[in-house]
């Protein structure tokens, strides 16, 4: 076979080699092809299919952020439900001794009272004896002269009148006290009953005189209409705001003793107010220690207390909203400046 015949037999067998592997890497070329593009639908479908995952999980992760939102706030209401039934069943407990036991002292220190004007006059009615037996027996046996000095017949006459007129102060104080308590209670006054305030305040006041003994009470009643309302909780109310009004002065005037300036006294102030939105407005301002602005907006959440261990237990203020805000549609506010004083601002609706 001559040189050149070889030669091209040779290629053309090459060619047809070349020529098959080229059929065949295009083969594999689209065969890649097909799969890249299977490969590339895959992740799109997935891709989509993630992105649904992803939104599902947003959409989840935020119902269950609202749910938990949700239950946070059930539970936090299902507390103070707790505490107000647990305060109110304490109210009750002791409404019931308070006025059990006023009921029980009214009756014996009435009998007392009501003694006490007839005693003097009898008592009078024997000084004058005395003095007649003196005036035409002016020179009685020895005995009863001695007798008559020894008891000092000068200055019974003159301090009996006395004893017996501190007496009846004294008695006419504890049936104060008596009414005091039995106003403060109202047990006798179950639901919402239109009610006078300034006797709430007052009898609220009279519960706590000695507590405040020292404080001066400035007090500027309005004309107020009667106000309809569960006149127990609206007393405790009272009771809450003045028993910390009384605690801030204490707490300054320790702090001022610490300090060695002169001694401030502690004043509170109470104001009524009527306005013409037929609201009903009621100011307790102290002169106390008053209260940092980082924590003013805590002071009305339940155990939240800045006070001692044991001395404090944070639900004053909580329930005070709670039956103000919650229970007779008012509005509850505070004002305060650190070392100069609080204000707490009640508002009632007057109707119902
Ligand atoms: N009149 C006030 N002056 C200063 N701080 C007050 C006054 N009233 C309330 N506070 C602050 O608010 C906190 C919460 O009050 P309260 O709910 O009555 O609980 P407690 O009296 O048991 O601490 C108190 O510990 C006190 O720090
Ligand atoms: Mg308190």
């Amino acid at each position: 076979m001559p040189e050149t015949v070889m030669g091209s037999q040779e290629h053309h067998v090459q060619i047809q080699e070349l020529e098959k592997t080229i059929r065949v890497l295009q083969k594999k070329l689209e065969r890649s092809e097909k799969e890249r593009g299977q490969i590339e639908s895959d992740v799109a479908t997935k891709e989509s299919l993630l992105k649904n995952v992803i939104h599902e999980l947003q959409t989840s992760k935020q119902t269950l952020e609202q749910q938990s939102q949700d239950l946070q706030n059930a539970l936090e209401k299902m507390q103070m439900m707790q505490l107000q039934l647990i305060q109110s069943e304490k109210m009750s407990a002791l409404g019931q001794t308070t006025s059990g036991i006023a009921h029980e002292i009214n009756n014996p220190i009435s009998f007392i009272h009501g003694n006490l004007a007839p005693l003097a006059a009898y008592i009078g009615d024997l000084f004058q004896l005395i003095h007649l037996y003196h005036h035409y027996f002016p020179s009685p046996p020895a005995e009863v002269c001695l007798k008559r000095e020894n008891i000092d017949i000068e200055f019974l006459e003159d301090d009996i009148p006395k004893m017996l007129q501190s007496m009846a102060t004294g008695t006419q104080r504890i049936r104060d006290i008596v009414l005091a308590l039995r106003n403060f209670s109202r047990l006798d006054e179950a639901g919402y009953k239109a009610v006078d305030i300034h006797e709430g305040i007052d009898s609220t006041l009279m519960i706590l005189r000695q507590k405040m003994l020292g404080i001066e009470v400035i007090k500027r009643y309005g004309e107020l209409p009667l106000v309809t309302c569960a006149a127990g909780d609206i007393n405790q109310v009272f009771m809450n705001l003045l028993s910390n009004a009384v605690d801030a002065i204490a707490q300054k005037l320790k702090m001022i003793q610490k300090i060695g300036t002169p001694l401030d006294t502690g004043v509170i102030s109470i104001w009524t107010e009527y306005q013409a939105n037929q609201q009903v407005v009621i100011r307790i301002k102290d002169n106390g220690i008053g209260i940092e602005s980082n924590v003013i907006d805590k002071i009305f959440d339940p155990f939240f207390t800045m006070k001692e261990i044991g001395k404090g237990k944070g639900l004053g203020l909580a329930i005070a909203h709670q039956i103000v805000v919650e229970k007779h549609g008012g509005s509850l506010d505070v004002q305060s400046e650190v070392g100069q004083g609080t204000e707490f601002l009640i508002r009632l609706p007057s109707q119902r």
